[in-house]
């Protein structure tokens, strides 16, 4: 590594998650299913859904980005570029990134969104550090997923799957050895037919047929993606641990994709990394795409110190996958946080 590279650091995380809770109980009386099965074959109890009408995945964001720049007191003008991860952006264009800037009131700079899928805060992340590294002083980074307007509530296999939610972080230049450090990114097109949504692209405009087909909705092989979720993560956290000649005891917390408990727990077999350090949240909100990573860095804050070394990990449609190896860059903060993500 090069060490005099100028490297990119979190300097502040802020998230959102609508009120409304879904619970397995609800979901149990739309289709065949039970919060037994959920609950073991997931891990999760509830999630979260935006039920106000008109609003979308920038709504998410905005309010993240909002409390991000409220948290790190930190002027919208200052922002030189905010880039946007996620899978059910608002419209095909104009990008998402934009809209949520728009609607925070960011005039400066400029913002484009990133595609690739549960993986696109991490490719995200990872883009906005090279921005920082080559000169920018303000990125902001979001994952925003209003995973509930392409979720099929009538398919048992994935509407107990997904909740709606956001998450930003701030990256600034660091002036210490703490940041960004190095990260595996990998991803394979073989995978587009086993996780997708078919409908409303250039493939399959959307025409009264792709409606009645159910196009529009996520489609997922459960199991196939199952397998290359396990080894995507396990192997890219390898990569990274073999290259900076990593142990289990060197690194504080593994900050994984929230999909599935067992596929947590196969990592945390896998490294015998204790669940303790492992961030786990998927019991509160499912699987919310892109917003998962900021979300549980959200509400870890307060346990985070300042040199720790974290493991981001995720997997995703694409197939994409990676992860991401940093060092923490501040102690807990002194205030409270401004809302709690799991307080109305
Ligand atoms: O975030 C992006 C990447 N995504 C992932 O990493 C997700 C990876 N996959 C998974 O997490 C799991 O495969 C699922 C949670 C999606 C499914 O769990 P599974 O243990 O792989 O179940 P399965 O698809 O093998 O289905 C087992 C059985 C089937 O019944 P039969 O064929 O054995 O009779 C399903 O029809 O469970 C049935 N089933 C359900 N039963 C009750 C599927 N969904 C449900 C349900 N309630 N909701």
């Amino acid at each position: 590594m090069d060490v005099h590279r100028r490297r990119a650091k979190i300097t502040g995380v802020g998230a959102y998650v609508p009120p409304f809770v879904l619970t397995n109980k609800d979901l149990e009386q739309m289709v065949d299913t039970s919060d037994e099965w959920i609950t073991t074959r997931t891990g999760i109890k509830e999630r979260r859904i935006m039920t106000q009408p008109n609003t979308a995945s920038s709504d998410l964001g905005a309010e993240a980005v909002k409390q991000l720049l409220h948290k790190t007191q930190t002027d919208p003008n200052e922002i030189d570029l905010v880039i946007c991860a996620t899978a059910t952006p608002d419209m095909l264009f104009p990008d998402t990134a934009n809209v949520i800037r728009d609607k925070v009131g960011i005039r400066s700079g400029f913002g484009f969104e990133i595609s690739a899928a549960c993986s696109g805060f991490l490719y995200a992340l990872e883009t906005g550090a090279k921005f920082v590294e080559s000169g920018l002083k303000k990125v902001i980074v979001v994952g925003a997923d209003k995973m509930s307007s392409i979720v099929d509530y009538t398919d048992r296999t994935t509407c107990i799957l997904f909740g709606d939610a956001a998450g930003a972080v701030l990256l600034e230049p660091s002036d210490d050895d703490t940041g960004i450090i190095d990260s595996v990114l990998e991803s394979d097109g073989m995978g587009r037919n086993y996780l997708y949504q078919k409908g409303g692209g250039s493939y399959h405009p959307a025409t009264h047929e792709t409606v009645e087909n159910r196009e529009h909705f996520i489609y997922q092989e459960g199991r196939t993606v199952f397998k290359f979720a396990v080894n995507g993560m396990v192997q890219s956290i390898k990569k990274l641990m073999q290259r900076h000649h990593l142990s289990k005891d060197d690194i504080q917390w593994v900050v994984p994709h929230q999909a599935n408990m067992r596929i947590i727990q196969s990592i945390s077999n896998m490294f015998e990394f204790p669940l303790e350090r492992i961030m786990v949240n998927i019991h509160k909100y499912g699987n919310t795409t892109t917003a998962t990573i900021p979300l549980c860095l959200w509400e870890w804050e307060n346990q985070l110190k300042k040199g720790d070394a974290l493991i981001l990990t995720a997997f995703g449609g694409g197939f994409t996958w990676g992860s991401i190896y940093l060092r923490w860059s501040y102690d807990p903060p002194a205030t409270e946080q401004a809302s709690p993500p799991d307080v109305e």
